[in-house]
């Protein structure tokens, strides 16, 4: 018998980034072709009654398989990271395609896109780090990333050897604005950060609490306030990644009133945990590390409130994995002090339950802005709008069915990465991914992955659409003539 659809998702409660209705959904040859009441039969049926169905999670950071220039390579894989993605309900991802200095970005991209291809079992786009942006790069490399569909970069203000000096940014933003690309920016001052790890190893003070008094708040304030203020002198948008706090907020919000165009994210870290983790006895406190650092007990609240004003947009995970017993994080004798631990915490698969159980079921959030927040923001701002992160005949069919009523409490054994263990271990949460939907095809279901490591597709972006005349830039100054 021949079917309308391949497959039909009925009875569901539709959450699409504006609104939510009743209504049924169907499929055809991996995309949404139909939304309404009493549509025909599909080859497939789906009875949604009492579960949510919304775009699958887009976690537009996350470091997957990531190669380091010591030759390491970061324990996630693509296979078992996107395994998680989708045990979580997320259905695509933006990782991270190195550059070493004193390299060009081609001694890395091949071998790292080819190493995503054969694991990946979600659709990914890369972030194309810039660490050594020479002429070869600002005006050969980098316009050949747009054009193959790689249109956003990453910078670094801190961190040896990936930080860029300030001029060596305002290179890199001329070049992404002659050339169509978005620029992410590690935001935190990396003197200031130098200065006080040197002040707190002399007094002796080496426990992982102190990686937060090594950076705190004002760091990231400081290096944000610059960081948009070297993209409004280009009048380059940016998007400033993992936003911990609120005076780093502030400064986004005041410059997004001023017509700059820049957006913020932040992660579950900065809305769920707190410097009282760094503290953990055993050295348990290092399985909190991460930059910018978690932050003192209620500041998690200012940062929910900057997304309930709208200034932070996006939350992703940062998922940047480090096993505990058996990887560098450490234990035993000979513990590492707080700035030899490695920075970066696992939450893939944990981003979009934590945000639901915080955020929707917590009463701090609606359904809308929760699917805004996974997706569809991600996508407009990465060039994926009305693919990725909304509910419309022609998007991609990535969805997950989420059970909004499933209590259960998080441990590690219970996930999918290949990490150790979870900074929510033991946390009972509200809401998770019942059935999460790749292309059309059921990809993960209660906790089980049916997709196989090389089914995900790798996005091409357009380049991002030249915002000019937004006031901002001085006089008859011409930032792509700069660049020549
Ligand atoms: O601590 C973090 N965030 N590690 C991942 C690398 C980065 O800066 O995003
Ligand atoms: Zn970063
Ligand atoms: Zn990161």
């Amino acid at each position: 018998m021949d079917h309308a659809y391949d497959l039909v998702v009925r009875h569901g409660l539709l959450a699409g980034p504006a609104e939510v209705f009743e209504a049924d959904l169907a499929v055809r040859g991996g995309r949404i072709a139909a939304i309404g009441r009493d549509l025909p039969r599909g080859r497939e049926e789906i009875d949604a009654r009492g579960l949510i169905v919304m775009p699958g999670g887009l976690d537009p950071h996350c470091h997957i398989e990531e190669p380091g220039q010591d030759g390491s390579v970061s324990e996630e894989s693509f296979a078992s990271g996107t395994a998680a993605a989708l045990a979580g309900g997320t259905t695509s991802l933006i990782c991270f395609v190195p550059q070493w200095k004193g390299h060009p970005i081609a001694a890395t991209a091949p071998a790292y896109e080819a190493t995503a291809a054969a694991g990946a079992r979600i659709d990914y786009g890369f972030h194309q780090i810039i660490t050594d942006p020479t002429p070869e790069v600002l005006h050969g490399e980098i316009p050949a990333l747009v054009a193959r569909g790689i249109r956003s970069l990453k910078a670094f203000l801190t961190y040896d050897p990936l930080r860029l000096t300030d001029g060596q940014f305002l290179d890199v933003l001329t070049a992404a604005r002659a050339h169509g690309a978005m620029v992410t920016v590690h935001c935190e001052n990396d003197a200031a950060i130098g200065w006080r790890i040197r002040a707190l190893l002399a007094a002796g003070l080496t426990d992982p609490r102190q990686h937060a008094r090594a950076r705190p708040t004002v760091v990231e304030r400081e290096a944000t306030h610059r960081a948009i203020a070297l993209a409004e002198l280009v009048d380059q948008p940016i998007q400033v990644f993992h936003v911990s706090c609120d005076e780093a907020a502030a400064e986004i919000a005041r410059a997004r009133a001023r017509g700059v165009k820049v957006w913020g994210e932040t992660c579950p870290q900065y809305l769920t945990l707190s410097t009282d983790d760094l503290a953990r006895p055993d050295f348990e406190g290092a399985k909190f590390v991460c930059s910018p650092a978690v932050r003192a007990p209620g500041e998690s609240e200012r940062v929910w409130a900057r997304i309930q004003d709208g200034t932070l947009d996006v939350v992703s995970s940062d998922h940047c994995g480090f096993s505990f017993a058996t990887g560098k994080r450490g234990t035993g004798p000979g513990l590492p002090s707080f700035e030899a631990i490695p920075n970066g915490i696992p939450g893939i698969e944990t981003r979009m339950t934590m945000l639901y159980s915080e955020g929707v079921a917590g009463g701090r959030i609606d359904l809308p802005t929760f699917v805004r927040l996974t997706s569809f923001n991600a996508a407009r701002l990465f060039g994926l709008a009305g693919r990725k992160g909304t509910l419309a005949p022609g998007a991609d069919a990535d969805l997950v069915l989420w059970d909004p009523d499933a209590e259960h409490t998080i441990t590690n054994g219970a996930l999918h990465h290949a990490i150790d263990h979870t900074p929510w271990e033991g946390r009972t949460v509200k809401g998770r991914a019942h059935t999460t939907i790749r292309a059309g095809e059921i990809a993960a279901r209660d906790g089980q992955i049916l997709a196989a490591p090389g089914t995900g597709r790798f996005l091409a972006r357009p380049p991002y659409p030249l915002a000019r005349g937004t006031g901002r830039v001085p006089d008859g100054f011409d930032a792509a003539a700069a660049l020549r």
